[in-house]
């Protein structure tokens, strides 16, 4: 073996562990954000043929989705809002409710159920239906290998429209907003990083003893 064809194998084995680092680096740190749904809302005070109006109840499922693949999430208290339109572009507050933090498995749905006593509601059509809008604000930490991440926090919204019944109108979940991050996550967290050193040490080591 001359001295040109070592060189070149190390430049290919470097090449290849930088490749491989970097694939590895992308795949681990990489999150999706969980999705959060109003699975179903019900309101008696609205049921018609119940006549309650005085019924200050309201029940929900909330739905929170962990699409990751290999990646728990930790979340904190859920904290809902719930307001109903007075008209297309007006609310009114009628109450709040907690889901309590949980920790949620890689690839795992998670069902909430709950209730809250509302300030009281009135069947105040717009366009001719009623509408509440539900938001959310939480903060998770994602759980990679053995680490967790910085905490992100999350938000969103959705409206719900709800039919003669007092319920949800549609079965389909009612997707809360973009559920978009109020603080930029800044991707690379600290532990990450701790471990993605880590990860490139133990590429090096691996790849220096396969192609030495
Ligand atoms: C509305 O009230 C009626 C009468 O009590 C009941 O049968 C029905 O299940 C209620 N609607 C919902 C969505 O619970
Ligand atoms: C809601 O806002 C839109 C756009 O600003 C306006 O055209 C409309 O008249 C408003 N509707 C009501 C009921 O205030």
């Amino acid at each position: 073996m001359t001295s040109s064809d070592g060189c070149c194998q190390c430049c290919f084995s470097f090449i290849i562990t930088l490749g491989l680092t970097a694939l590895f680096l992308w795949l681990s740190l990489r999150v999706d954000e969980p999705k959060c749904y109003v699975g179903s809302f019900y309101v008696p005070a609205l049921n018609k043929t119940l006549n309650t109006p005085n019924n200050r109840t309201i029940v929900f499922v909330v739905e929170l989705d962990n699409g990751n693949k290999d990646k728990g999430i930790q979340y904190d208290n859920v904290s809902l809002n719930f307001e109903i339109f007075v008209d297309a572009n007006t609310t009114r507050p009628v109450g709040n409710a907690t889901i309590v933090g949980f920790y949620q498995g890689h690839k795992k749905e998670a069902k909430k159920w709950g209730y809250f006593d509302s300030y009281g509601v009135n069947r105040t059509l717009v366009n001719g239906k009623v509408y509440f809008r539900v938001n959310f604000t939480t903060s998770v930490k994602y759980k990679i290998l053995l680490w967790y991440t910085k905490r992100d926090k999350l938000w969103g919204g959705g409206n719900v429209e709800i039919d003669d019944s007092g319920a949800k109108t549609y079965r389909k979940g009612i997707r809360l907003g973009a559920s978009l991050p109020i603080v930029e996550s800044g991707a690379p967290k600290t532990r990450g990083c701790y471990c993605a050193l880590l990860g490139l040490f133990l590429c090096i080591l691996f790849f220096r003893f396969i192609f030495a």
